[in-house]
């Protein structure tokens, strides 16, 4: 009698641990999470097609495609820009993939991966703009922005200039339309992309030439190592196997340049 009881436990332990795990316990074959934070309004790196609850962009495949090289679960996680670094030392998301410019004051707060784009700024005008011509004219006039971006930075430097710091993107370009601003400083592929596919070339155009040289790279909590080292692993296999490139060609149709 006592023998089969603890033979019908047995079997119910080992079908519980088939539903739900005994005690539980993770399943072996349980992927870990890798929580990715970014801020969706900078089209074509992190975005929301209109009526879509999905993040699309350059920055969410790479960060897909890393997580099946890690064989990690992907969960992306969306806030304001200048609200990323304060989640990651607060230990609510594990990285960023955003368009993140390296730059020497955040690298004393996160730790980056290898560079993984190539960017840098440029000015957005209305069409029908004369004065401006670039960033060297923006002395004393009224620049949208978005909050805590290098091109905040900039605008920041820029003689008697009034910088005006939008949250979204989206917001800063509508303060340009109806005429609240002179200029958007941005970056550049996503100014270029926004006249070509995101409406904006029925009222706007880029002037001037790139006015920084920046360097895109997914940040981790300072000196996660480990993290850091696998992403850069995975960086690299995916440069070697060629999917870097087809996230690349998807986004901006070109050769890797
Ligand atoms: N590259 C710029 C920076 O690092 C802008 C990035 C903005 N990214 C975004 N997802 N809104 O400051």
């Amino acid at each position: 009698m006592k023998k089969s009881m603890s033979l019908i436990l047995a079997v119910v332990c080992a079908f519980g641990l088939l539903v739900a795990g005994c005690g539980g316990e993770k399943k072996a074959t349980e992927q870990p999470v890798l929580r990715v934070g970014m801020e969706p309004t900078f089209a074509p790196f992190e975005f929301q097609k209109e009526g879509s609850k999905e993040y699309d962009g350059f920055d969410m495949d790479l960060a897909r495609a890393i997580g099946k090289q890690l064989n990690m679960k992907v969960e992306i996680v969306s806030m304001g820009f200048d609200g990323l670094i304060p989640a990651l030392n607060a230990g609510s998301i594990d990285a960023i993939a955003s368009g993140m410019t390296i730059t020497p004051e955040r690298s004393e707060n996160v730790t980056f991966s290898e560079p993984y784009y190539k960017s840098g700024l440029t000015v957005m005008v209305r069409e029908d703009e004369k004065e401006i011509q670039g960033i060297e004219d923006l002395k004393g006039k009224k620049i949208a922005v978005q909050i805590g971006t290098t091109g905040a930075m900039e605008a920041h430097k820029i003689e008697g200039a009034t910088v005006v710091e939008f949250n979204a993107n989206t917001e800063a370009a509508l303060e340009l339309k109806n005429g609240g601003v002179s200029a958007v400083v941005n970056d550049l592929p996503v100014v270029a992309y926004f006249l070509e596919q995101g409406g904006g070339k029925e009222y706007a155009k880029m002037v001037g030439h790139v006015v920084t040289s920046e360097e895109y790279g997914i940040a981790v909590k300072k000196g996660n190592d480990k993290l850091v080292g696998e992403l850069n692993k995975a960086l690299a296999e995916l440069k070697k196997n060629g999917e870097y490139d087809k996230i690349y060609k998807t986004w901006f149709g070109e050769q890797v340049k």
